[in-house]
């Protein structure tokens, strides 16, 4: 890992452990150059030469090769004839939004800055360096800083920008991307994820096309329906083979993300917060930071780049002490009784559940103000007596009593207008006066954007997260942002409201997951509507889908897994038929999907059988024998449940010692031949056992022959575990 300036050729080298990413000069414009395999040494500094276009002049005659159009540029500002989609525009006090950035300065330093009030990477004491490229556009005093960090033992470049305003008149900010890359091409698919709840993270591959493709969210939050991730991916990529340049964004929010491609094959690579609605208005000697992209190259297809993804993202985004820790197996009431229960039940629940080896009981929705359905009560964030006579104290220690630990819900950013908190404070919600207040789920959203109210939530949990012996927190969020405005905010920036919802989001975790760094926090929305890194930097895990249909399970958990770890995914074992989608699967294939996350229960452990109790303890004992290679080891996808009908992963324990294989099937194949899982990188030599199955093979031939398997049955799976000898 380095950042070096290479005086003489101008060129900015960003070396990461196996890859690395040039940038240059033409004249005073920053230019794209390389981005790939480590290479020490660019051949020549003409990788960024002007198209032979014919309907550019340049933009200035004194340097005829600044045809900006046709350059691959590195951050691509509006008004200096690039006429591609710009990655900055901004609006001066005079109504124009002609810009000319030039290279003013750079520094390279030491280390990894924090990027202020937002979620970011975070270098390990001992390394980790940062470039930082200052620009100017000398008419207005306005400078970008284009920051680049990289770690001492990671694959990952991040990025993003600071805006400052050193003139003398307020500018508007209406569009700052984080990130931008030209690459000289357009033979790849643009990979993301796509969804909407109960069917999360789908994954969709697009060939490029001239013209533009993007993926974005206008919805508040950054949603089910797009993942603010996507890669541009060689043709013939596959899991093991093949260029892939991924972005990824650790921000919760409006995003959007593009690839266009021009007349000349030259495609645009970008990512940041989503221009739509958004300006910011930014006043002498005031900053904005724009929220941070972590980039990743993979010349061995998708693997390496999921791979070096959950690296980074365990090691140096969740800053949760539990995030690598093996977390609790935990039962978890919704699906069993929704909001109609008592102590007893819960207690009851809990009995059941310490049998057979849970470990914490986690209570939903329901424990609060009158809440007996989900149209009133939230934001009065104290116990229902009647349901809790002894209050969240006296049933956090009965559950105790019972050996587990107690977790509790909430959605701290909503308020049902059937609320007193919404009685007392009307304009504390998102809205816009004199407009519709739309509701979903019959709730409103808490005005975030204002400093007052973070301040009043804050305290309201905190005071429950000391009141009672609470251990976990599931923090939900559960509908769209619309009407968005804030009272909290002038006519004039209106328009910042859904950012500042976030600013005061990220400071309202920040507040409780430093004053209560015991608690394992897991956050949610209608499931895994927020699954994003920015979330994953306050909460090392997510609940993943409100769907834990097996079937489904197997293709949402293998979406995720292209940019999230199986650490940062929740996964219970819930009840049959199915409560999304009403189908019948085995328990045990319930429980193997399960594994593939953090384990836990969904359903009422009373109305199962003998059988599947049994199934369910010996569950647990499995499971804690394999979470650590799951969860902190190396991933590989072996066959994706998107090309058919099985899905077969394979993770290997850092230290090499242990491999876990999961194989599923959806549908059976009646009369079909044996299929072959082939593992990879184990050692040929050494010989791999799993006792319970009794298998004892090579890595030669686990690795070349594979596990040979068949799929007779409906929603059948298997899960080995070999100890190397
Ligand atoms: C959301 C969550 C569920 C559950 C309910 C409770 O839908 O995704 O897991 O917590 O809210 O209302």
């Amino acid at each position: 890992m380095s950042i070096i300036f290479d005086e003489e050729n101008k060129l900015f080298y960003i070396h990461t452990k196996s890859t690395t990413y040039v940038l240059g000069f033409m004249h005073e414009y920053l230019v794209h150059c390389y981005w790939g395999k480590s290479i020490k040494k660019l051949p020549c500094t003409d990788f960024a030469v002007p198209h032979k276009s014919r309907s550019q002049s340049p933009y200035n005659p004194e340097h005829p090769e600044c045809q900006n159009d046709n350059l691959p540029m590195e951050y691509p500002t509006f008004g200096s004839s690039d006429l591609r989609s710009p990655a900055f525009h901004v609006i001066y006090a005079d109504g124009t939004s002609v810009s000319d950035f030039c290279y003013v300065s750079h520094e390279i330093t030491a280390g990894k800055p924090k990027l202020e009030g937002l979620p970011c990477i975070r270098a390990s004491e001992d390394g980790g360096e940062t470039l930082k490229i200052c620009l100017a556009d000398e008419k207005t005093g306005l400078t970008l800083s284009l920051l680049y960090s990289v770690l001492n033992d990671k694959d990952i470049i991040t990025r993003s920008v600071e805006v400052e305003n050193r003139g003398t008149n307020d500018v508007r900010i209406d569009r700052i991307l984080s990130a931008s890359v030209d690459i000289y091409g357009m033979d790849f698919d643009f990979v993301t994820l796509h969804g909407t709840s109960i069917r999360e993270r789908s994954v969709q591959k697009n060939p490029l096309f001239f013209g533009s493709q993007t993926i974005d969210s206008k919805r508040g939050y950054s949603g089910h329906r797009l993942n603010p991730f996507a890669c541009l991916a060689s043709k013939n990529a596959t899991e093991t083979s093949g260029e892939v340049y991924a972005m990824n964004f650790v921000y919760s929010g409006n995003f959007l993300a593009g690839a266009d491609v021009d007349p000349f094959k030259m495609t645009r690579f970008y990512m940041g917060i989503n221009p739509f609605d958004f300006e910011w208005k930014l006043c002498p000697g005031e900053k904005f930071v724009s929220p941070e992209v972590v980039m990743v190259y993979s010349d061995e297809g998708y693997g390496k780049m999921s791979r070096t993804f959950h690296d980074a993202y365990r090691e140096n985004l969740c800053r949760s002490k539990f995030a690598l820790k093996p977390r609790p197996v935990l039962i978890n009431n919704w699906e069993t009784t929704a909001m109609d229960f008592d102590e007893e039940k819960i207690v009851d629940i809990a009995k059941k559940a310490a049998e057979i080896g849970v470990e914490l009981m986690v209570l939903d929705d329901g424990w609060f103000g009158n809440r007996n359905s989900d149209n009133c009560s939230l934001g009065d964030w104290y116990a229902d007596t009647n349901k809790l006579p002894s209050g969240l104290s006296g049933l956090a220690k009965k559950i105790n009593a019972l050996g587990l630990e107690f977790g509790l819900w909430f959605e701290p950013e909503m308020v049902s207008p059937d609320s007193d908190l919404y009685r007392m404070h009307p304009d504390w919600c998102i809205h816009v006066p004199g407009r519709i207040r739309s509701e979903g789920r019959n709730q409103l959203i808490l005005d975030f954007a204002n400093e007052e109210v973070c301040d009043y939530i804050t305290d309201a949990v905190s005071k429950i997260l000391c009141e009672a012996n609470i251990s976990y927190v599931k923090w939900d969020m559960n509908r769209n942002m619309s009407e968005t405005g804030s009272s909290a905010l002038g006519s004039d920036r209106q328009r910042e409201t859904a950012h500042r919802y976030m600013l005061g989001l990220y400071r309202v975790l920040e507040t409780l997951t430093t004053q209560f760094p015991d608690i394992l926090f897991e956050s949610c929305a209608s499931g895994g509507g927020r699954f994003d890194a920015g979330m994953l930097y306050y909460m090392p895990q997510v609940w993943t889908s409100d769907n834990s249909d097996a079937g489904q399970r197997m293709k949402i958990q293998y979406g995720t897994s292209f940019a999230y770890p199986a650490s940062s995914m929740g996964a219970h074992v819930s009840a049959v038929p199915n409560h999304q989608v009403f189908r019948t699967t085995p328990f045990k294939t319930r429980c193997d999907v399960a594994m593939n996350g953090q384990f836990g229960f969904e359903l009422d452990l009373a109305k199962i059988s003998d059988e599947e109790l049994k199934l369910a303890k010996e569950g647990i004992e499995k499971y804690k024998s394999l979470r650590d290679t799951v969860h902190f080891g190396d991933m590989y996808r072996l066959m994706s449940p998107f090309d058919g009908n099985d899905s077969v992963i394979e993770y290997i324990s850092k230290d090499k010692k242990q491999v876990v294989v999961f194989r599923g099937n959806t549908l059976a194949e009646p009369y079909g031949a044996y299929k072959f899982a082939k593992l990879c990188a184990l050692e040929p030599d050494a010989v791999y056992e799993d006792c319970e199955k009794g298998i004892s093979m090579t890595g030669e031939a686990l690795m070349n022959v594979g596990i040979a398997f068949m799929s007779p049955k409906d929603f059948e799976s298997e899960i080995y575990v070999f100890e190397k000898k």
